[in-house]
Protein backbone atom coordinates (compact mmCIF):
# COMPACT_ATOMS: atom_id res chain seq x y z
CA UNK A 1 0.00 0.00 0.00
CA UNK A 2 2.41 2.35 0.79
CA UNK A 3 4.55 1.80 -2.53
CA UNK A 4 1.51 2.55 -4.37
CA UNK A 5 1.18 5.47 -2.22
CA UNK A 6 4.84 6.95 -2.95
CA UNK A 7 4.30 5.57 -6.82
CA UNK A 8 1.45 8.17 -6.87
CA UNK A 9 3.68 10.82 -5.44
CA UNK A 10 6.51 10.31 -7.36
CA UNK A 11 4.45 10.39 -10.54
CA UNK A 12 2.43 13.51 -9.77
CA UNK A 13 5.67 15.43 -9.19
CA UNK A 14 7.52 14.42 -11.99
CA UNK A 15 3.95 15.24 -14.27
CA UNK A 16 3.64 18.36 -12.63
CA UNK A 17 7.44 19.37 -13.57
CA UNK A 18 7.06 18.56 -17.35
CA UNK A 19 3.94 20.51 -16.93
CA UNK A 20 5.22 23.67 -15.49
CA UNK A 21 7.97 23.33 -17.60
CA UNK A 22 6.17 23.53 -20.67
CA UNK A 23 4.21 26.32 -19.12
CA UNK A 24 7.38 28.36 -18.88
CA UNK A 25 6.05 32.15 -19.84
CA UNK A 26 8.02 33.54 -22.85
CA UNK A 27 10.23 36.22 -21.97
CA UNK A 28 8.58 39.44 -22.49
CA UNK A 29 9.47 41.70 -25.49
CA UNK A 30 6.44 43.76 -25.56
CA UNK A 31 8.18 46.60 -24.82
CA UNK A 32 11.44 45.84 -26.61
CA UNK A 33 12.85 48.70 -28.91
CA UNK A 34 12.99 46.73 -32.21
CA UNK A 35 14.63 49.80 -33.73
CA UNK A 36 17.60 50.01 -30.95
CA UNK A 37 17.60 46.28 -30.99
CA UNK A 38 18.52 46.07 -34.78
CA UNK A 39 21.45 48.76 -34.53
CA UNK A 40 22.95 47.00 -31.44
CA UNK A 41 22.80 43.64 -33.52
CA UNK A 42 24.16 44.65 -36.72
CA UNK A 43 26.84 46.68 -35.06
CA UNK A 44 28.35 44.19 -32.71
CA UNK A 45 26.98 40.79 -33.40
CA UNK A 46 25.92 40.10 -37.13
CA UNK A 47 29.52 39.73 -37.84
CA UNK A 48 29.88 36.46 -35.61
CA UNK A 49 26.10 35.30 -35.77
CA UNK A 50 25.13 36.29 -39.11
CA UNK A 51 22.30 38.30 -40.40
CA UNK A 52 19.45 36.32 -38.64
CA UNK A 53 21.48 35.39 -35.56
CA UNK A 54 21.84 31.95 -36.93
CA UNK A 55 25.33 31.39 -36.32
CA UNK A 56 26.45 31.91 -39.86
CA UNK A 57 28.78 35.21 -39.62
CA UNK A 58 32.00 35.77 -41.82
CA UNK A 59 34.02 36.08 -38.45
CA UNK A 60 32.89 32.94 -37.07
CA UNK A 61 33.90 30.53 -39.58
CA UNK A 62 37.94 31.32 -38.18
CA UNK A 63 36.33 30.77 -34.50
CA UNK A 64 37.28 27.10 -32.62
CA UNK A 65 33.99 27.30 -31.39
CA UNK A 66 30.61 28.05 -33.71
CA UNK A 67 29.02 31.36 -32.47
CA UNK A 68 25.83 29.83 -31.52
CA UNK A 69 22.19 30.01 -33.17
CA UNK A 70 20.81 32.82 -31.11
CA UNK A 71 17.06 32.28 -32.13
CA UNK A 72 17.04 28.09 -31.38
CA UNK A 73 18.48 29.49 -27.78
CA UNK A 74 15.86 32.12 -27.11
CA UNK A 75 13.25 29.37 -28.15
CA UNK A 76 14.46 26.45 -26.38
CA UNK A 77 12.49 25.49 -23.36
CA UNK A 78 15.84 24.75 -21.74
CA UNK A 79 17.77 28.10 -21.72
CA UNK A 80 16.57 30.68 -19.70
CA UNK A 81 16.81 34.22 -21.55
CA UNK A 82 18.32 34.98 -17.64
CA UNK A 83 21.10 33.26 -18.34
CA UNK A 84 21.61 33.75 -22.27
CA UNK A 85 21.75 37.58 -21.46
CA UNK A 86 24.79 36.99 -18.65
CA UNK A 87 26.40 34.68 -21.01
CA UNK A 88 26.45 37.79 -23.69
CA UNK A 89 27.33 40.41 -20.60
CA UNK A 90 29.97 38.25 -19.24
CA UNK A 91 31.49 36.55 -22.32
CA UNK A 92 31.69 32.97 -23.48
CA UNK A 93 34.54 30.99 -24.68
CA UNK A 94 35.17 32.84 -27.64
CA UNK A 95 32.91 35.36 -27.40
CA UNK A 96 33.81 38.39 -25.93
CA UNK A 97 31.99 40.17 -22.84
CA UNK A 98 29.59 43.25 -23.52
CA UNK A 99 29.71 44.63 -20.07
CA UNK A 100 30.51 48.24 -20.22
CA UNK A 101 29.03 48.62 -24.04
CA UNK A 102 25.47 46.87 -23.89
CA UNK A 103 23.44 47.77 -21.37
CA UNK A 104 20.97 44.73 -20.34
CA UNK A 105 18.30 46.78 -22.12
CA UNK A 106 19.84 46.70 -24.93
CA UNK A 107 20.67 43.04 -25.17
CA UNK A 108 17.58 42.23 -24.33
CA UNK A 109 16.31 44.90 -27.06
CA UNK A 110 18.82 43.02 -29.42
CA UNK A 111 16.80 39.11 -28.53
CA UNK A 112 13.88 41.11 -29.37
CA UNK A 113 14.99 41.73 -33.02
CA UNK A 114 16.32 38.59 -33.58
CA UNK A 115 13.52 36.94 -32.48
CA UNK A 116 10.86 38.85 -34.87
CA UNK A 117 13.03 38.87 -37.94
CA UNK A 118 12.93 34.92 -37.51
CA UNK A 119 9.83 34.75 -37.68
CA UNK A 120 9.73 36.46 -40.79
C1 LIG B 1 33.76 37.26 -32.07
C2 LIG B 1 32.56 36.63 -32.49
C3 LIG B 1 31.28 36.92 -31.72
C4 LIG B 1 30.64 38.12 -31.61
C5 LIG B 1 31.05 39.46 -32.18
C6 LIG B 1 29.42 37.85 -30.85
N1 LIG B 1 29.36 36.53 -30.50
FE1 LIG B 1 27.86 35.61 -29.47
N2 LIG B 1 28.88 33.87 -29.51
C7 LIG B 1 30.07 33.66 -30.17
C8 LIG B 1 30.48 32.29 -29.96
C9 LIG B 1 31.74 31.65 -30.53
C10 LIG B 1 29.50 31.69 -29.16
C11 LIG B 1 29.44 30.24 -28.70
C12 LIG B 1 30.05 30.12 -27.36
C13 LIG B 1 29.83 28.74 -26.85
O1 LIG B 1 29.04 27.97 -27.40
O2 LIG B 1 30.48 28.40 -25.88
C14 LIG B 1 28.50 32.71 -28.90
C15 LIG B 1 27.37 32.50 -28.15
C16 LIG B 1 26.33 33.41 -28.00
C17 LIG B 1 25.08 33.16 -27.33
C18 LIG B 1 24.68 31.86 -26.64
C19 LIG B 1 25.19 31.84 -25.23
C20 LIG B 1 24.80 30.59 -24.52
O3 LIG B 1 24.66 30.61 -23.31
O4 LIG B 1 24.65 29.55 -25.16
C21 LIG B 1 24.33 34.28 -27.43
C22 LIG B 1 22.93 34.50 -26.88
C23 LIG B 1 25.12 35.25 -28.14
N3 LIG B 1 26.34 34.68 -28.48
C24 LIG B 1 24.71 36.52 -28.43
C25 LIG B 1 25.54 37.50 -28.99
C26 LIG B 1 25.15 38.88 -29.12
C27 LIG B 1 23.81 39.45 -28.68
C28 LIG B 1 26.20 39.53 -29.71
C29 LIG B 1 26.31 40.99 -30.03
C30 LIG B 1 26.20 41.89 -28.92
C31 LIG B 1 27.24 38.53 -29.94
N4 LIG B 1 26.80 37.33 -29.48
C32 LIG B 1 28.48 38.81 -30.53
C33 LIG B 1 30.79 34.58 -30.90
C34 LIG B 1 30.47 35.93 -31.02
Amino acid sequence: MKKILLTCVLLFAVGSTVIAINLKPKADYSNSNLVNGKEKFVKNCVSCHGELGQGDGIDGLDLNQKPANINRKLNSLFTPQRRLINDVLNGEREMPAWKGILSEDDITDIFAYVLEINLE
